[in-house]
């Protein structure tokens, strides 16, 4: 039961008080173009989000982001981009057919779905005079059985209030069918992980590129769960983007518990460095060796204090070589590596690190929301490279001829270097407002000096001070503000 969690000596207070509600969050998403219910003009698709203009941008480049540090930044990684839709022994290879189950019940009376174990957390979480070793380690090692005896005993209702129907395993792949027939032999499914189209062409890597262990394959994608889940906005959808890597290595040559270390330090060193969020904000959980998965070695969590809690952000596995010896079973293809040295064929070992995009989207809203009092302002303090619109250009007036020429110039400069918005809608502490809540680091101003010596106002998000710089220098003046290597 080992809980690891780092850095608890000295607690930032700021990293903790003030943390926006997850509704704040969701209300700004709405209102400013981040997140949208999805088909809410038809009463709302449940658990799914669409991303708006804003919202797309930001999902991007943190995708983005990932692509570069993990696959283009790295010797030893290469990118892949494979189908939604797989051949369904994929599934029954991988396990997925036959064990990717949650514990559902179903209210007596509503007949409202729920998850058995996310009601007895909650439940465990309302009753603090019941005594269990770990309060929350105990939900997660609990059988199907054991939820349902759990649920019993202890008179668990729905949140309706109703009784609830004994748990049964549900599995959450996704069907569907090929051609207009829908028999057994048509049954494909959507992919419920990105990583077996990863262990599926891992032949074809070997023969085609020059990889050699120990390497990375990662990829970038949709992936489609039947998830039960309520009220927790966009981190647990039915379409889920992930970011995976498989990092396969030779288990008698590399060191699991050392490849496991490193990968830790790089998911932590992205989180923190390359999105900004505070350490305080993180910790990791090893899973327990009931609630781990069977084929896995050693699993944590990477989690982040999200509105409601420290729930997982990143997850990192070590797989064995239990995917490429289930494939190499049920295809009948030889998936061996041959070592270039020794001659020696086996099947190579991983480490799994997937990351969920919208999750780490949500973290960096939670993390940059701000609710300035001194400004009376909302403000969303998002990384400079990383934010949707990284300069706003504003001519002073709409209505003078002279001043949007000018602007237009400034904007079309602009344009070249960085993501900008052109703004001359309302005033100009409307638009300031504006454009803090939507994370906008640097506001350009085109005012009448500007017609007579050639400078802008430019106004920073956070300080909300004004400087006045010179047209040609503008661009180096705002790479400072915000590109990052
Ligand atoms: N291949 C391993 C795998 O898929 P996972 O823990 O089930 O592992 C990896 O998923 C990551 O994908 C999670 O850490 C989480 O960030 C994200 N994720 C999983 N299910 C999700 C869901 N229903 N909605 C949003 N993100 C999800």
């Amino acid at each position: 039961m080992s809980k690891s969690v780092v850095n608890q000596s000295s607690v930032d207070q700021s990293a903790i008080i003030s943390r926006p509600t997850l509704d704040e969050i969701a209300s700004l998403c709405k209102r400013r173009g981040f997140i949208y219910q999805t088909s809410e003009i038809y009463g709302g698709l449940a658990n799914s989000y669409d991303f708006g203009p804003l919202g797309a941008q930001l999902l991007k480049n943190i995708r983005d982001l990932w692509w570069k540090r993990f696959i283009e930044q790295r010797a030893d990684m290469v990118g892949i981009d494979s189908q939604i839709l797989q051949h369904p022994e994929t599934w029954v290879a991988s396990g997925h057919v036959a064990s990717f189950n949650d514990p559902l019940v179903e209210d007596t009376v509503t007949h409202k779905r729920y998850r058995a174990d996310h009601l007895i957390e909650a439940w465990v979480k309302k009753h603090p005079e019941k005594q269990f070793v770990d309060r929350t380690l105990v939900v997660e090692d609990l059988t199907v059985e054991q939820m349902g005896g759990f649920i019993e005993s202890n008179q668990i209702l729905s949140p309706d209030g109703n009784p609830v129907s004994a748990p049964k395993a549900f599995n959450l792949l996704f069907e569907t069918a090929i051609g207009s027939v829908a028999d057994e032999k048509s049954k494909i499914y959507l992919r419920g992980e990105t990583a077996q189209g990863i262990f599926a062409n891992f032949k074809q890597i070997l023969q085609s590129t020059r990889v050699q262990l120990p390497f990375g394959v990662g990829q970038v994608g949709k992936s489609f769960r039947n998830e039960v889940t309520t009220g927790q906005f966009i981190f647990r959808t039915l379409e889920l983007e992930q970011a995976e890597i498989e990092y396969f290595f030779n288990p008698d040559q590399t060191d699991w518990q050392q490849l496991m270390i490193d990968w830790k330090e790089a998911m932590w060193q992205f989180v923190t460095a390359d999105l900004g969020v505070n350490s305080q904000n993180l910790q990791w959980r090893q899973h327990t060796d009931t609630e781990r998965s069977f084929y896995s070695k050693d699993t944590y969590d990477l989690d982040y204090r999200f509105p409601f809690g420290f729930k997982e952000l990143w997850g990192v596995a070590y797989r064995t070589d239990y995917d490429l010896k289930q494939h190499q079973q049920h295809s009948g293809q030889d998936l061996t590596y041959r070592d270039p040295q020794t001659g020696i064929t086996f099947l190579p070992h991983v480490i799994e690190p997937a990351l969920g995009i919208g999750r780490a989207l949500l973290m960096v809203l939670t993390e940059s929301y701000w609710s300035d009092q001194a400004h009376h302002r909302l403000v969303l303090k998002l990384p400079a490279h990383l934010a949707p619109v990284q300069v706003a250009v504003f001519p002073l007036l709409k209505n003078r001829p002279e001043l949007l020429e000018q602007a237009r110039q400034v904007f079309h400069l602009c344009q070249l270097h960085f993501r900008t918005q052109w703004d001359d809608r309302g005033n100009i502490g409307k638009r300031y407002l504006y454009q803090d809540e939507i994370g906008t680091p640097l506001c350009v101003t085109v005012d009448f000096e500007t017609l007579t010596n050639q400078t802008v106002t430019v106004r920073h998000r956070d300080t909300t001070q004004q400087e006045r710089v010179a047209i040609d220098k503008l661009t180096d003046y705002c790479k400072k503000y915000t590109h990052q290597s």
